[in-house]
């Protein structure tokens, strides 16, 4: 499972984790170790102190001498008669406690007679004290510094993967001339992603070079038989002809009029430089609407659907002609290829436009999936690619437009069409 924590403070959690464990087991002994030190040492004192008062003072007569911490009581002596709370420890060393105060005791049996060593154990619990104390701070210490040790350790390991992350999102990484990542990178994990990316962008940069190079020559290759085609048109037009001729020279002019101006469209989209080429003339929603109209109106009438072109509000804006067209254009086309009965409508909003038929619809789950390229729907039909909605999305993208694909409920689809989408829903809130 993946963690939800960024990497710098997954490392930085191992290295507290990790110090706190180390230096608590550390500080964990030390206690254990003045422990056993206590118990042996004192152990071990007390002994050697109750063997001289027993057999170099009681021996010959004098009081035992000891500090003023420590006392000797024997069982056959009544001046040092055992209190009733030292009386029936086991024997060697034990510890017990009279009125608060703890005590070490040494127990004693010689010849059914048994002699008590008692000391207070004050000073050496203060100096245990102390001792742990130390060691606390110790171990807090530690942590402290592992922290702040973690986070320089983090930024220090994070540094150069950020770094990379940054100068693969570049989008200068893109152009050509760019020179490799790897060689700034040392010989190491980092140096080999780098080596990675290195790769898959000098793939990529093939492949964007193939497709640049692509479209420039086929516009290249198009635009000469467009521009025969265009000259032609017109030394015919200066020839005498009948009216239908002339008519279908007029519409020969026309398509290929449409067909530089897509190829245009088709080389912007392409080198994602809207303003690249010759500077287009804007024009209204109407005058587009009406082109489309009467272009998609009579196939639409031929196929026995029902057309309307309504205005429900007038707008007020400006668009590029040919990407409007080619949007209007195709979404019209799709409505003539998947309605078979009813009608197909085009409404002009401020701001927007719809197109709306009683077709087969499209199911809700490809409602996201039908924009990519080369997805075809369940009522796919005829020669089609899947490539229609696609260009028309990304024509939308381009421009700031906002596409959206609903269900009518008579059962057809409706696409609409926002051009400012952020000044609508302002508008709308
Ligand atoms: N108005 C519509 N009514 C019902 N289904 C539609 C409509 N418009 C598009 N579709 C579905 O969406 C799919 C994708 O449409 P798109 O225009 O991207 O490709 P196409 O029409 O299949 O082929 P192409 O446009 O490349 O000739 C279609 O195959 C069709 O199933
Ligand atoms: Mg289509």
């Amino acid at each position: 499972m993946a963690s939800k924590h960024p990497f710098a403070r997954r490392i930085l959690i191992a290295f507290v984790l990790m110090t706190t464990l180390v230096s608590g087991l550390f500080s964990m002994s030390i206690v254990a170790v003045v422990h056993f030190i206590e118990e042996h040492l004192v152990s071990q004192e007390l002994s050697n102190e109750l063997d001289e008062v027993l057999h170099v003072d009681i021996r010959n007569g004098k009081p035992p001498r000891l500090d003023s911490s420590t006392r000797f009581f024997a069982s056959d002596i009544a001046k040092y008669a055992i209190p009733e709370q030292f009386v029936g420890l086991p024997q060697g060393f034990s510890e017990a406690t009279d009125d608060g105060e703890a005590f070490y005791v040494y127990t004693h049996e010689i010849n059914g007679n048994t002699y008590v060593l008692v000391q207070q154990q004050q000073e050496f619990e203060t100096r245990e004290q102390a001792l742990f104390d130390v060691v606390l701070a110790g171990f807090l210490l530690t942590v402290i510094m592992a922290w702040g040790l973690g986070v320089i350790m983090a930024r220090k390991v994070m540094e150069p993967i950020s770094r990379l992350a940054q100068q693969v999102r570049h989008r200068d990484q893109l152009n050509p001339l760019a020179p490799p990542l790897a060689p700034e990178y040392p010989d190491d994990e980092v140096g080999q992603l780098a080596d990675a990316f290195d790769s898959t962008l000098g793939q990529l940069r093939q492949s964007l070079e193939r497709e640049r190079l692509f479209t420039s020559d086929v516009s290249h290759e198009l635009r000469t038989p467009l521009m025969v085609i265009a000259s032609s048109c017109e030394l015919l037009e200066e020839s005498p002809l009948p009216p239908r001729e002339r008519e279908q020279l007029q519409r020969i002019n026309r398509a290929s009029e449409e067909m530089r101006e897509l190829v245009q469209t088709f080389l912007q989209l392409a080198r994602d430089k809207a303003n690249e080429g010759a500077p287009t003339v804007n024009i209204s929603l109407a005058a587009v609407a009406s082109d489309q109209s009467s272009r998609w109106g009579a196939l639409l009438k031929e196929k026995g659907l029902y057309f309307q072109c309504l205005s429900e509000a007038e707008d007020s804006g400006l668009y590029n002609p040919t990407l409007l067209s080619a949007v209007m254009g195709n979404l019209l086309r799709n409505a003539l290829h998947y309605t078979e009965h009813g009608f197909v409508r085009l409404v002009l909003e401020a701001g927007a436009f719809r197109v709306e038929d009683s077709g087969s619809g499209i199911p809700l789950e490809q409602h996201e999936s039908i924009f990519q390229p080369f997805v075809r729907g369940t009522h796919a039909r005829g020669e089609g690619l899947g490539l229609g909605l696609s260009l028309v999305k990304r024509i939308c993208t381009k421009n700031g437009w906002n596409i959206t694909l609903s269900n009518l409920p008579t059962g057809g689809t409706c696409f609409r069409v926002v051009f400012q989408p952020g000044v609508e829903s302002v508008q709308l809130s």
